[in-house]
């Protein structure tokens, strides 16, 4: 048996069996370090192309590649056993054709042992949705604020703010329901749109601004953790200052090796220990 076969994750069913009962905490991790921190506490981890702005500090997520990410979410495969990994398609991967959604997906998969895949885009991907689910792909769909379509949208700013604009995001969401996703990204909508929503799906909400309604959350963990700069969503909230220990961390480093301090002779090799 492999040590695959052995590994006991949340499965993507049994995240569909929390709506209404348990709300799904979610978080993205793009490295095995964080990755093995947030395992353990959290029911879904995304590698997220936000890897692209956040890890690789690009102004959008447009530019990372499908082989970048799989590398990412192999790491954060290797480096977990408990929560369900999902891993994003990234920007012109799967909007050509429902066959090329199925070849970067397979193929993401494949190389990275990740459990489904999130696509963005309205009911116009639905028919995407429904090839890769009919062929074994789990898919989480992304609709309302869509990064990818920065712009086309003049930038990441909340949808849904007009009536008309707002049945269109409902529509999108029960399209991708009806085409099989299992769960759908609500992201940067208002509140009262996410809990309509919410209530009208019988698969998982999960909410990035948009309601505590929905039925799990999802941030960018860097932003809830300090480390994103001044450049903090206004749907984020910061739990903890990492950033301020690492640098305290860093600067007594320093500190200590241009005073010699570090290494100390613990930290060498043939130095016999003073008693
Ligand atoms: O790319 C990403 O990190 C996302 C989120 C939902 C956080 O899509």
């Amino acid at each position: 048996m492999s040590v695959h076969a052995e590994i006991k994750r949340i499965s993507v069913p049994q995240l569909m069996a929390r709506k209404g009962q348990e709300k799904i905490a979610a978080l993205t991790a793009y490295t095995a370090p964080f990755a093995r921190l947030l395992d353990p506490i959290l029911d879904m981890i995304l590698i997220g192309d936000s890897t692209a702005m956040v890890g690789y500090g690009l102004p959008d997520t447009l530019s990372i590649s499908a082989d970048q990410l799989a590398a990412h979410a192999a790491a954060v495969v290797r480096s977990t056993s408990h929560a369900c990994i999902i891993v994003d398609m990234p920007f012109g991967s799967y909007q050509e054709s429902p066959q090329q959604a199925f070849a970067n997906a397979a193929r993401m998969l494949a190389a990275s042992g990740a459990d489904g895949v999130k696509l963005e885009g309205g009911a116009v991907m639905a028919d995407t949705t429904r090839f890769l689910v009919d062929r074994g792909i789990p898919v989480l769909a992304h609709v309302g604020l869509m990064p990818q379509y920065v712009n086309t949208m003049g930038g990441f700013k909340a949808q849904g703010m007009t009536d008309e604009s707002a049945e269109v995001i409902l529509r999108d969401a029960v399209a991708h329901e009806q085409a099989g996703a299992f769960g759908v990204v609500l992201e940067g909508i208002a509140e009262g749109l996410g809990r309509r929503i919410t209530e009208a799906l019988a698969i998982p909400t999960i909410g990035i601004g948009a309601t505590p309604a929905c039925d799990g959350q999802i941030l960018v963990t860097e932003d809830i953790l300090g480390l994103s700069g001044d450049r903090i969503p206004k749907f984020a909230r910061q739990f903890a200052d990492v950033g301020a220990v690492i640098r305290t961390a860093v600067e007594q480093y320093a500190s200590d090796v241009r005073s010699g301090a570090f290494p100390a002779p613990e930290n060498c090799f043939g130095v016999k220990q003073q008693l």
